[in-house]
């Protein structure tokens, strides 16, 4: 029986982490758990168990590892790429040492540990188009250099203690119902709430910047499934590449305009996150999650689109 803890539970992807897990493993199996309570979460922690934790506090992770029994933590407490650039000490203290805890912990108590990587774990020198699985990562940014030491922390406590380390490196990800929290490929998000709002988006990513993007429930199931994977399938552990698009803004704002014909795109373009997008990837070969645990995405741009705009309508209560 999974004893499941989330940390990060009121992010972009724990808040939709969670209600799928409990939904899937019963709420009593599903602690969510952040470092504050967020305005607009209520239904979520009401909906099972939910714990005040900050991960850099090992003490207090611990003792509630033992109190609901955890054997699997799904860490998703992170400091994302932007907000990272305007504050790296903070980035490395809550994204490695925050880490190294939760690895700590679960060595102590047989837990398994799900991380997310991301496509910021590469960088200039990577190959953009179809990037590998394994390949040059030099990433240039503090958020990418904290997913890179990830990775291998993660690898080294497998290799070394033996703790079932697991996870993805996700793409942008694109979601209605909790905003992400500072990255470089938020605008993807942004640009659904102003085409319903105003009819208009002013860009902070240049025209023509591709990078990978992925739909929240694809997402989920990223996690879920490789948490459910036969390990002895496993070759890779911690940095599965996974990807379901790529697409540059006019390509998005196109695909807004099948459902909205008079929406508008401009550009005001933030030089730091556009540094950070060009340091990325357009997109990545993940042939080994396909073979390894049959990652195989549902959602293209077009049906990504078509359900955020059908979705957010219903959200922001707005009539056609
Ligand atoms: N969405 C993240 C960011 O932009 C990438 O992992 O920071």
């Amino acid at each position: 029986m999974r004893k499941i803890l989330i940390t990060g539970a009121l992010g972009q992807i724990g808040s939709e982490l969670t209600e799928e897990m409990r939904r899937i493993y019963g709420s009593e199996n599903v602690v969510a758990s952040s470092r504050r309570i967020k305005e607009g979460h209520e239904k979520l922690i009401e909906s099972g168990p939910f714990e005040i934790l900050d991960i850099n506090d090992g003490a207090t992770l611990a003792s509630v590892v033992d109190k609901y029994k955890i054997n699997t933590i799904v860490n998703l407490a992170a400091v994302l790429s932007a907000v990272g650039e305007s504050n790296p000490q903070l980035c490395w203290h809550i994204n490695m040492n925050g880490l190294y805890n939760i690895l700590e912990v679960a060595k102590e108590k047989k837990c398994m540990v799900y991380t997310p990587s991301s496509i910021a774990a590469f960088g200039p020198g990577t190959p953009k188009d179809k990037t590998p699985q394994d390949t040059i990562q030099r990433p240039t940014t503090i958020y990418g250099v904290t997913k890179v030491a990830g990775e291998l922390l993660c690898d080294y406590y497998f290799k070394r203690f033996g703790v079932d380390t697991r996870g993805v490196r996700f793409p942008g990800l694109i979601s209605y119902v909790t905003l992400p929290g500072g990255g470089t490929t938020d605008y993807a998000v942004h640009i659904y709430y102003e085409a319903l709002k105003n009819k208009k988006y002013t860009c902070f990513i240049q025209k023509g910047t591709y990078m990978d993007m992925m739909y929240m429930p694809d997402a989920l199931r990223a996690i879920i499934d490789l948490i459910e994977a036969n390990p002895d399938k496993l070759k890779h552990r911690n940095a599965f590449n996974v990807s379901a698009m790529s697409f540059e803004p006019e390509m998005l704002a196109a695909s807004i305009r099948k459902y909205i014909p008079e929406f508008e795109i401009d550009y005001d373009v933030d030089p730091i996150r556009q540094g950070i997008a060009e340091s990325w990837p357009n997109s990545l070969d993940d042939s080994a999650a396909r073979e390894e645990w049959g990652w195989n995405p549902k959602y293209d741009l077009d049906a990504m689109t078509k359900d955020m705009l059908d979705k957010l309508k219903i959200k922001l209560n707005i009539q056609d």
